[in-house]
């Protein structure tokens, strides 16, 4: 299995990506006026709803474009709530909301085959990387913030140690 994490704005680097080339998409984008990510070019501090909108619409236009013609996309916005019902999990390095294991790995399961690659074009703390090299998945993060890109790398290596699996970045 192999992962990456590439750190940079999400547009740019989701550009560096070859089409057609990821099974299954699963992310919590930053949502609008919630949280100061405190990294200068983070998405979700816009003036208005209608240009975080319009950048939101850029971004998946780019996944659009990575994802398989069988590819799926599954996508969280809004924090702790979800239509199923799965307890939050706390990361304790991260000082933000990070997904709940539980919440995204049927959604990896059913929307990708073993060895597929899976893409979180908000990685943050890379938790979406811990489940997919966890299911025998392959893994590209982006994220902004050069302490949160650090952070995942840190807690994937981990993770993935724990496995005792052969994982290379
Ligand atoms: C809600 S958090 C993602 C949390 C993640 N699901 C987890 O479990 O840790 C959103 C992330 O998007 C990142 N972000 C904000 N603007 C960005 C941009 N323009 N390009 C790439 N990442 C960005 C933030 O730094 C933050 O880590």
């Amino acid at each position: 299995m192999t992962y990456r994490i590439l750190q940079g704005d999400v547009i740019k680097r989701l550009r560096d990506l070859h089409g057609r080339s990821v099974d299954c998409v699963v992310t919590s984008p930053p949502y609008w006026g919630l949280r100061d990510y405190g990294v200068s070019g983070q998405i979700g501090l816009e003036a208005t709803p209608a240009e975080y909108i319009a950048k939101m619409v850029d971004v998946f236009r780019e996944v659009r474009r990575v994802l398989r013609k069988d590819g799926t996309c599954w996508i969280n916005m809004g924090d702790k709530r979800s239509v199923w019902n799965v307890p939050t999990q706390a990361f304790p390095e991260a000082h933000f909301a990070t997904f709940p294991e539980k919440l995204i790995e049927p959604c990896i399961l059913a929307g990708s085959p073993e060895g597929g690659l899976v893409l979180d074009p908000f990685s943050g703390s890379g938790t979406t990387g811990v489940v997919a090299l966890r299911n025998r998945r392959e893994y590209v993060g982006i994220e902004l913030s050069e302490d949160y890109a650090a952070m995942s790398e840190r807690r994937i290596l981990r993770a993935i140690t724990q496995l005792g699996t052969e994982v290379t970045a």
